[in-house]
């Protein structure tokens, strides 16, 4: 038996992780580790495969004697690092809590591990692993032609959020080479997918469009990003934890680029095909420039070549499938969209980021 610390296991990816973990791995105990911000919610948690083989703690990742406990009462071996803050709007409206969290956090978690498996060997430290998901936005941003990140590209981060998880890789990899704690990193592009809270791109225009409300292109709509769904982005991380080397990086992307406003047109025309007698359809009627974001990254793309020669490890999802799953899981769980929603005072977030940008296109 593994015992896997997951941390914000209540959030988008890390309760998909938990379900494909679950799911997929019979021999895996989670301890699920989670403050249940405004990101994370226990609704993200219903309906897991074997629940007895996950154990959920509310707690934060920078308390320090809480996260000791854990690690001494289950054992811990394993480390699967989500809890963030993982927003950059947010980010630029209020960047201090992401400097607690992803640094103060992660360096907190670090020490823990330290202690646990280098210090009062715990457990063997060949049979550890501190794995730290992290962004391909610590690499900035690229022109027109420059070449896609890879595991070199040297770290340039232009937002409150990329510049606190560049930092939290960076004491990542500075404690495999000071202390040899046994880690590994992988830096991910865009995900999407089921569970993704609303704030987001694509469930926001999904959201939007499905109740008739404007669909907010920031600028131009002509930034890229490389889009991958969530459940191959659970694959890779756990294909890095089981083979990937300790003290390595792994890049992992879904090999597509297209401009943030063609998503939004393939969910309207997705939309259009699903709900045909919509007073709404043509949902791109619903389409609204408005301002830019500052700072916002022109372009990103990713080379996955080292996590596919290494650990045969590539996306299965095409986005044209991925994007029509997550629009209908969006429209079939109507009961997950108010809860969280509700929990989350959504509407407030909205209204501070959506309202000044109105007519400023
Ligand atoms: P999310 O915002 O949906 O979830 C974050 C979770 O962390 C929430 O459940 C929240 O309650 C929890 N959390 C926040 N602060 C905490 C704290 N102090 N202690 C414990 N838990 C805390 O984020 P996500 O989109 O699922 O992203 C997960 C990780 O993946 C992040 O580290 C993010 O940087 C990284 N990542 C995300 C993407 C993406 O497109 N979403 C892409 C690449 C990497
Ligand atoms: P987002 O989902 O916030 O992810 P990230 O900023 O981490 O890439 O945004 C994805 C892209 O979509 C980004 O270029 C900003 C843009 N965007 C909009 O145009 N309108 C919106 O309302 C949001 C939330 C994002």
């Amino acid at each position: 038996m593994r015992n896997v610390l997951v941390t914000g296991g209540a959030g988008f990816i890390g309760s998909n992780f938990i379900h494909y973990l679950l799911r997929t791995e019979p021999d895996v105990r989670v301890v699920n580790l989670d403050a249940l911000t405004y990101a994370g919610s226990l609704e993200n948690l219903k309906g897991l495969p074997d629940e007895k083989r996950h154990t959920f703690v509310e707690g934060s990742i920078t308390d320090r004697p809480l996260v000791d406990r854990l690690f001494a009462e289950y054992t811990i071996d394993t480390v699967i690092h989500f809890a963030a803050e993982s927003h950059v709007d947010r980010s630029i409206l209020d960047p201090g809590v992401f400097v607690q969290t992803n640094v103060i956090g992660t360096f907190t978690l670090l020490e823990a591990a330290r202690k646990a498996w280098l210090v009062d060997k715990l457990v063997p430290v060949e049979t550890a692993r501190f794995h730290h998901v992290s962004t391909d936005e610590v690499f900035g941003t690229l022109s027109k032609t420059e070449p896609p990140f890879e595991e070199e590209t040297r770290y340039q981060p232009r937002s409150p959020y990329a510049a606190s998880k560049a930092s939290s890789d960076h004491f990542v990899r500075a404690y495999n080479i000071t202390y040899g704690l046994p880690v590994t990193i992988s830096n991910c592009s865009n995900n999407y997918g089921p569970r993704q809270f609303p704030e987001k791109l694509i469930p926001l225009m999904i959201l939007n469009a499905v109740n008739g409300r404007p669909l907010p292109v920031y600028g131009d709509g002509m930034q890229i990003r490389d889009w991958l769904y969530v459940d191959d982005h659970c694959e890779a991380i756990w294909k890095v934890v089981t083979q990937g080397r300790v003290g390595e990086t792994y890049c992992v992307g879904g090999d597509n680029q297209p401009p943030n406003i063609e998503i939004v047109h393939t969910i309207c025309d997705i939309l259009d095909e699903l709900r045909p007698g919509s007073v709404f359809a043509p949902h791109e009627k619903l389409i609204t420039h408005v301002a830019d974001r500052p700072g916002h990254d022109r372009r990103y793309d990713i080379n996955i070549e080292k996590i596919h020669t290494e650990l045969g490890w590539s996306p299965r999802y095409s986005l044209k499938t991925g994007l029509a799953d997550t629009v209908q899981w969006y429209l079939e769980n109507p009961e997950w969209v108010s809860a969280i929603m509700e929990q989350s005072d959504y509407g407030r977030w909205v209204k501070r980021n959506y309202e000044d940008r109105k007519g400023q296109a």
